[in-house]
């Protein structure tokens, strides 16, 4: 059972990380469906807007309740994430909202939170609003997919891709789920750790055929990172916790330096490639979210 603090502080910190993650994936819908699409380019349109919404007033109730390593972890904003959404917008004529991320920026740790009763009927209510919004988005990343593959609609993202982000929804769904019961998910360390070796090594393949066929350095860098991650995933059950933990901690900070370089790259117009820099900036993001999530492991373990 968590406390009330515990409650308010997790859930805020889950929903600052995913409910950006999750207008974004709606944003790069939105972007890469073509004009005949225009139903599903407004539905995509629309949800976006609506985890705008809740992600606003969650930066308001964060602010000086999250934990300041969360902050510091730049896993809900990076120091590419406003440039990246300035360019990614001019670029695509899609609005994304960047006045949040300016607040975001501003987030203060818990310095002086009590963690009262009414943050805690706030915070159930965004969680709650959360979810309803959620099952909507996974329902229609699922038709769009649905669709793509019977290539009735086409659409400028892999099909692993939404298939990719409906997962990382759905692992969102089933965090809130179990925050609403006043519970921390509880899952093996192996599942929990191929859930995001998986998350990461796709992303190198995605990095790896969105760059230009010129970029050789960088496409064999891809695939070497995508490689390893396979191969994490491949050993988890055989290897000791220590091990894996060590191993996932050394290959993710691996791929945090290789997609930062990219962003940078990317928003200097120095690589040639399809991939947009708040692509490279959320997938970076995805990233340290892992590497902190990692580093908590670690310690769990070392008390052991
Ligand atoms: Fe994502
Ligand atoms: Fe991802």
């Amino acid at each position: 059972m968590l406390s009330r603090e515990a409650f308010i502080r997790i859930s805020l910190e889950i929903n600052l990380f995913f409910q950006r993650i999750m207008k974004e994936h709606l944003f790069f819908i939105e972007t890469n469906l073509q004009p005949v699409e225009a139903a599903n380019i407004a539905k995509a349109n629309a949800l976006k807007q609506s985890f705008e919404q809740l992600l606003a007033e969650t930066v308001i109730y964060a602010n000086g309740a999250v934990s300041e390593q969360s902050i510091k972890s730049n896993q809900f904003v990076t120091p590419y994430t406003l440039r990246a959404e300035e360019v990614n917008s001019r670029l695509t004529g899609a609005s994304l909202n960047t006045a949040i991320t300016k607040a975001e920026l501003e987030l203060v740790g818990n310095l002086k939170c009590n963690y009262e009763e009414w943050l805690e009927s706030i915070v159930w209510d965004l969680n709650t609003r959360s979810l309803c919004l959620l099952e909507d988005v996974i329902a229609f990343q699922k038709k769009l997919m649905a669709l793509s593959l019977q290539c009735k609609i086409f659409i400028a993202l892999y099909d692993e891709m939404l298939e990719h982000d409906t997962r990382e929804a759905e692992y969102y769904l089933e965090i809130l789920k179990s925050l609403q019961n006043r519970k921390v998910l509880k899952k093996t360390l192996c599942k929990e750790l191929n859930f995001w070796n998986n998350i990461m090594g796709e992303h190198a393949q995605f990095i790896d055929g969105m760059l230009d066929p010129t970029e050789k350095a960088l496409k064999e860098k891809a695939e070497i990172t995508a490689e390893g991650f396979e191969k994490l995933v491949d050993e988890c059950i055989k290897l000791a916790e220590k091990q894996i933990l060590q191993k996932s901690l050394e290959d993710t900070r691996g791929i945090i330096d290789y997609k930062r370089t990219a962003t940078e790259g990317l928003l200097e117009c120095e690589i040639k490639s399809i991939i947009p820099p708040l692509l490279a900036d959320h997938v970076l993001r995805e990233a340290n979210h892992y590497f902190r999530l990692l580093n908590m492991l670690i310690r769990l373990e070392q008390k052991k």
